[in-house]
């Protein structure tokens, strides 16, 4: 393979650099493009376009693999716990013993959040929905400690936001599900490990902790595993974007809450549960739906399905599914709509529409059913991403602020009105 690639544009050629990375991905760089021939590239979507080099999680969207620092994301799941792959992604190696019990204690200091922050939670409709109290309460967070604010801390400093992002997240989120049902909320309880503390502050009562099922625990640090990074995905590109601007940590990551909130990002895991329980109201015609999804005068579009980048199985989505079956018989479940999802499943991979355009089942298929089975509400499943997701994004911002990569700001190609002399509104 050649170094560089020869763009003829009229006369002139131009050579520019080729990137090679380690998992042999290849790239033209055009950051000279502009300069030496005046044009830009357009790329609607970006679905070409590299943003950035990373050494955090690799994809091979043909094969269906999934690392973490190198790490495949089955082992991960099976074998690792999520505060462990929290450390991995962004520190860049798995914790030694100590390392591992240091960073679970430096969170415990953190996990307590600002008794002032429930003038926000009071603030909120009881049923408004909890990605949007979740994006406002950790932007919030930067009113709180200003010294995030800083565009240029010291290391310790900023590993100190870090910490405090990571142990008020689940407090946050365990306040927002209390707060829609009316209940108390529950304290953290710091002898408790991650996992552990998240759910008994989410399921527990004010006056006991309650036992919690190691099924439950397991299951959780799994889906948490599972959803902890994705390489450029628009949430955390989102995230890079903002913090170019040497945005502090807090907002940045409420930004990449918004974009995950939609539905054909992160938002696709509660569309899912409501568009399987429609089909299950509807009578369950499987096939009606399909038709539905493959109608393009239908709006409709197979929830959970597809993917920008895998275009085999989402390792993610084969691992959840074969925890669906184990974690619902494990906790004597049997949830009527799983089964409409195994036939939709199969109904649609054996469809020429879905084959030829290469659509999997991705992972916001199955995940919805386990976190309905752990007794969640079909609108925190989002929240649920997001808390997975956060690790991931943290690492990304970190990289991209120690790589000191420049503010993002493409450019564009105008297609609008050219001169046009003002005229008086008299005259319009
Ligand atoms: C996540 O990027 C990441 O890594 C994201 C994520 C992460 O971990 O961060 O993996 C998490 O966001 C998973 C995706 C969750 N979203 C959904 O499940 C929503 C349903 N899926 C789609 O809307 C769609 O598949 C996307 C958004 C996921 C991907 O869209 P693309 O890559 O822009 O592809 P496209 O919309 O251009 O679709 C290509 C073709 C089109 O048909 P044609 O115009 O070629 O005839 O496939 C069709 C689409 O109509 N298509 C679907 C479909 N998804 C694509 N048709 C029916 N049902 C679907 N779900």
């Amino acid at each position: 393979m050649s170094d560089t690639a020869s763009l003829k544009l009229g006369e002139k050629t131009y050579d520019l650099p080729v990137v090679i990375g380690t998992e042999e991905e290849k790239a033209i760089d055009i950051s000279k493009l502009r300069d030496q021939s005046g044009f830009v590239t357009l790329d609607s979507g970006y679905k070409n376009t590299g943003a950035t080099k990373s050494k955090i999680t690799f994809l091979d969207g043909e094969k269906g693999v999934l690392k973490y620092r190198g790490y495949s994301i089955e082992e991960l799941a099976e074998k690792a716990s999520f505060i462990e792959v929290t450390y991995l992604l962004i520190y860049g190696n798995l914790p030694t013993r100590e390392q591992l019990d240091d960073f679970q204690f430096q969170i415990s200091r953190h996990t307590l959040v600002h008794e002032d922050m429930k003038k926000f939670f009071d603030g909120f409709p009881s049923k408004s929905h909890p990605m949007g109290q979740l994006c406002s309460l950790v932007c919030s967070l930067s009113a709180f400690y200003p010294e995030s604010l800083d565009p240029h801390p010291s290391k310790e400093d900023q590993n100190l936001t870090i910490i405090k992002l990571l142990a008020k997240m689940p407090t946050i989120v365990s306040w927002i599900h209390k707060k829609s049902l009316g209940h108390p909320i529950v304290y953290p309880q710091n002898k408790l490990d991650y996992v552990s503390n998240f759910l008994n502050m989410t399921f527990g009562q004010r006056t006991e902790d309650i036992e919690i099922d190691s099924v439950v625990v397991d299951a959780m640090n799994k889906l948490l595993i599972l959803h902890a990074d994705h390489e450029q995905n628009c949430s955390t590109s989102t995230v890079r974007m903002v913090g170019s601007s040497e945005c502090n940590l807090y907002a940045s990551i409420s930004a990449g809450i918004s974009a995950l909130w939609g539905p054909l990002h992160g938002g696709a895991n509660q569309a899912v549960i409501e568009m399987l329980e429609k089909i299950r109201n509807d009578g369950g015609d499987t096939q009606k739906w399909i038709a539905k999804a493959k109608d393009k005068n239908d709006p409709f579009r197979l929830m959970g399905f597809g993917h920008r980048v895998y275009k085999n199985f989402d390792p993610r989505a084969s691992i959840i599914k074969k925890s669906c079956d184990d974690i619902l018989s494990k906790l004597g479940i049997n949830d009527p709509v799983l089964e409409i999802a195994k036939q939709l499943e199969e109904v649609a991979l054996s469809d020429p529409y879905f084959i030829e355009r290469k659509l999997y089942p991705n992972v916001d298929f199955y995940s919805g059913i386990i976190y309905r089975a752990l007794g969640f509400p079909t609108d925190m499943f989002t929240v649920l991403f997001a808390l997975g997701r956060l690790p991931g994004w943290i690492a990304q911002w970190k990289e991209m602020r120690e790589n000191k990569e420049p503010i993002g700001r493409p450019r564009q190609i105008y297609t609008g009105e050219t001169n046009r002399p003002f005229v008086a509104i008299a005259n319009r």
